[in-house]
């Protein structure tokens, strides 16, 4: 036992689970299907316009009990009732995690416990709101004007991570409301060529630069951006273009934005509790406004606010985060899956599993426990992904006859505005297809064993009845209370990234020694620093 009296390993459902697990993998899912005709009724849930059915789970009804058990015997709750109320759960940064303060109404008794302070944050939140409103609409009215007195035509959003991801993947995901006339730019690399390539594509005089930077001290963030500044002078004569109406900050540091030199005005602040992998709820939005319009962006924050009241509310066994994070940890913790892959079959879901990747990887893959000792278990799985059906004509073979356990959540929207119904038949009918054949599987005929098909896979699938903005926002959260339900039962941080700084520390290393000074690198990075340095 540890400091919180709590290690999931010690309790009574852990080890129930482990001794379940040994008789799991000889069980079939489609046996389960047979015993029980009420299966797939019983294990489906709703909240809102998202449907989840996860009937196609290697899950008992014993084990479900079992698992629902260790939820119970876990501080779900109370983290829960904590991270709502704004306690500093994020241990390491003595910092509140306060996102879904970020899509609260007033009075809202999604932060109950400490109600005068909560209301005096969501009303925070709704100024910081009224100025994304209020320069979204400027912008998307013509009035923003560029240094030569032109609207804008271009966005360009420079971030990187949080900064970026969720922007990126909402203004993908729900161009059916795009502004007609604006198109939005996403530069996250350092990568030169990326920026480079798409200034090349651009007119200055109607081009603005969104830069997103929780800290506004990002390296990557700050040389696309000096990149850029480069660019206006070039092209237009501006010096000191960040000055100009052709930039906007968006920041939880206004002050290292005001240093840069972004007129006070052109700031766009948020709070510092608004971790940077959750933050396309705040002023980091600004671009998915531009793109939608505020209203749909409202909707989106709508959505995210009806899965957090769901995830108070709901009791546990109809709990969609819940649901998806116990049966994530069944296969982790007890069948030893070791990666877990996300498949929307809806092409402008395209970037979701990059942007889940953030948002499990980053807050979940850690290996010390909230009192600083070592985990004796798994963490955070590998997320992957991409889209079917191009999925199923690249890795599904593995996924049909390989060797690793890998559960799957597929994801779709059951009505498409922007198909129509022939495509959209065929598009459902595979994602239902693929479910049902990674479950029922295939014996071989006599003499061909690559014909085989064990079956027995598991996966979720949840239907969006649409991709409206509200559904996307709802989808969203629900990954997101996942993420925290998997944290708290593993006794870890979801809320800080030590693990990155590192590698950016020995980057500015490397760096400074390409600058003449000296850095101690271990002898494999210096032969290949120095066989860099003659290529070029
Ligand atoms: O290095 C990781 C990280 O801190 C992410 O957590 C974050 O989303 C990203 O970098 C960008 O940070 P910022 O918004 O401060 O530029």
């Amino acid at each position: 036992m540890n400091s919180t009296g709590y290690t999931p390993t010690a309790t009574r459902a852990w080890k129930n689970l482990q001794q379940l697990a040994e008789t799991a993998q000889a069980q079939s899912i489609s046996a389960l299907f047979s015993s029980d005709p009420e299966r797939s009724r019983d294990m489906s849930v709703a909240c809102g316009e998202l449907m989840l059915d996860y009937s196609k789970n290697l899950v008992s009804k014993q084990t479900w009990q079992a698992l629902l058990q260790l939820a119970a015997e876990s501080p779900l709750e109370s983290h829960r009732a904590a991270m709502f109320s704004g306690e500093n759960i994020n241990t390491t940064e003595d910092r509140a995690v306060l996102h879904a303060a970020l899509r609260a109404e007033i009075g809202d008794q999604t932060l109950a416990s400490a109600a005068d302070e909560s209301d005096q944050r969501v009303r925070l939140v709704k100024q910081q709101l009224a100025n994304v409103k209020q320069v979204s609409e400027k912008i998307r009215s013509g009035q923003w004007l560029g240094s030569t007195g032109k609207a804008i035509t271009d966005v360009i959003n420079i971030g990187i991570g949080g900064s970026d991801l969720g922007p990126k993947l909402a203004c993908n995901a729900l161009q059916e409301f795009a502004h007609p006339g604006l198109t939005l730019h996403f530069i996250s690399n350092v990568d030169g060529a990326e920026i480079l390539t798409t200034l090349k594509k651009l007119n200055p005089e109607t081009t603005l630069v969104a830069l997103a930077s929780k800290t506004f001290t990002t390296q990557e963030t700050l040389l696309n951006a000096k990149t850029a500044r480069h660019w206006f002078a070039n092209t237009l004569g501006l010096e000191n273009a960040q000055t100009s109406s052709h930039f906007i900050g968006l920041t939880a540091n206004r002050e290292n934005a005001r240093a840069y030199g972004i007129p006070d005005d052109q700031i766009l602040e948020f709070a510092e509790w608004v971790g940077g992998r959750y933050s396309l709820w705040s002023s980091i939005g600004l671009s998915i406004a531009i793109s939608i319009g505020y209203d749909n962006f409202v909707e989106m924050l709508a959505g995210a606010r009806e899965m957090d009241l769901h995830f108070q509310q709901a009791p546990t066994g109809q709990n969609m985060p819940v649901i998806l994070a116990l049966l994530g940890i069944w296969y982790s913790n007890f069948l030893d899956a070791q990666s877990t892959a996300v498949i929307p079959y809806c092409e402008r879901l395209l970037l979701l599993p990059a942007y889940l990747q953030q948002l499990d990887m980053e807050s979940n893959g850690k290996s010390t426990t909230l009192d600083g000792q070592p985990v004796d278990y798994q963490t955070g799985p590998i997320l992957w992904g991409q889209t079917g059906t191009n999925g199923q004509h690249a890795f599904f073979q593995l996924l049909h006859q390989g060797t690793r356990l890998v559960p799957i959540d597929f994801i779709a929207a059951a009505v498409d505005n922007l198909s129509n119904q022939e495509h959209h038949r065929v598009l459902l009918g595979n994602m239902l297809a693929q479910g049902s054949a990674l479950m029922c599987g295939q014996p071989a005929p006599k003499d061909e064993p690559f014909h085989y098909y064990p079956g027995n896979k598991p996966s979720n699938t949840l239907l969006l009845k649409s991709l409206s903005p509200k559904n996307f926002g709802a989808l969203i959260a629900l990954y997101e209370h996942k993420v925290f339900v998997q944290g708290s039962i593993w006794n870890i941080n979801s809320f800080d990234q030590w693990g990155v700084e590192l590698g950016k520390k020995m980057a500015n290393q490397l760096l400074a020694e390409s600058d003449g000074e000296q850095a101690q690198l271990d002898p494999s990075t210096s032969a290949l620093s120095a066989y860099i340095d003659s290529c070029q």
